[in-house]
């Protein structure tokens, strides 16, 4: 791991946008992607798997360290990342309201995030990382040059994700997608163990009126006057 390699942490709440971006600065760059939230899901989903409750903090915290992950960047022309658990290959099943919400359980627990925090910083290595998450510029990686803290308003995330869902699922509900967005805000802002917040040096843009490619242009600006691109 080098401590002088380029980094840019990008967090913020869920339906901010963040995870795009995120993945497609990396593309753009030719960085590594540090998706952190998937490493939360796949813990939950592995707990699950094997019967273990998500709030048995021990047993979560040493399946956390052991927990057999792989990251494969996607082939040219795609974006994203093909992710491997126990060297299976896990899909949609990833990214369902369940597996958030059981990602946002597990995620409080201190065990589990000691056990992920090594984790996370190997994936430090060059030319460059974005990493993304909820606590990437707090505790995570306290020395970013460039710490991008991405909001929008909860109606504005909501309707996001309803666009997203309401070709794949039957009964997507706008109404209830906004309280579970306010419920998982709640339990991640509240939380004693690293809280989702902005770093005090952190660039906070709102995206709520913003475009990918708006949001894109103002990190790319940041990261120019810092020297990191
Ligand atoms: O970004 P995401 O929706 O995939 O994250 C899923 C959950 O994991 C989210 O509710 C909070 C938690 N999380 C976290 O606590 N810390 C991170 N660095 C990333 C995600």
């Amino acid at each position: 791991m080098s401590e002088a390699c380029a980094l840019i942490t990008i967090d913020g709440p869920s339906g901010s946008g963040k995870g795009t971006v995120a993945s497609l600065l990396a593309r753009q760059l030719g960085w590594h992607l540090l998706d952190s939230g998937a490493l939360y899901r796949l813990l939950a989903l592995a707990a699950q798997r094997r019967g273990i409750s998500l709030d048995d903090d021990a047993a979560l915290g040493t399946l956390g360290a052991q927990l057999d992950v792989r990251f494969v960047a996607a082939e040219a022309g795609l974006h994203g990342q093909r992710i491997l658990l126990e060297g299976v290959e896990v899909g949609d099943e990833l990214r369902t309201e369940q597996a958030g919400a059981g990602a946002s359980q597990v995620a409080a627990l201190p065990a589990v995030r000691a056990a992920l925090l090594q984790r996370q910083r190997d994936f430090r290595v060059a030319p460059g990382l974005i990493a993304d998450g909820r606590d990437m510029g707090t505790v995570v990686f306290p020395d970013a040059p460039l710490k991008v803290f991405l909001t929008a308003s909860a109606e504005e995330r909501a309707r996001r994700r309803y666009l997203q869902l309401k070709d794949k699922v039957a009964d997507v509900n706008l109404r209830s997608l906004l309280e579970e967005i306010r419920e998982r805000d709640a339990r991640d802002m509240h939380r004693a163990v690293a809280p989702l917040k902005p770093a005090a040096d952190a660039v906070q843009l709102d995206s709520t009126t913003l475009s990918i490619e708006q949001v894109l242009e103002r990190i790319l600006t940041e990261a120019a006057a810092r020297g990191l691109v």
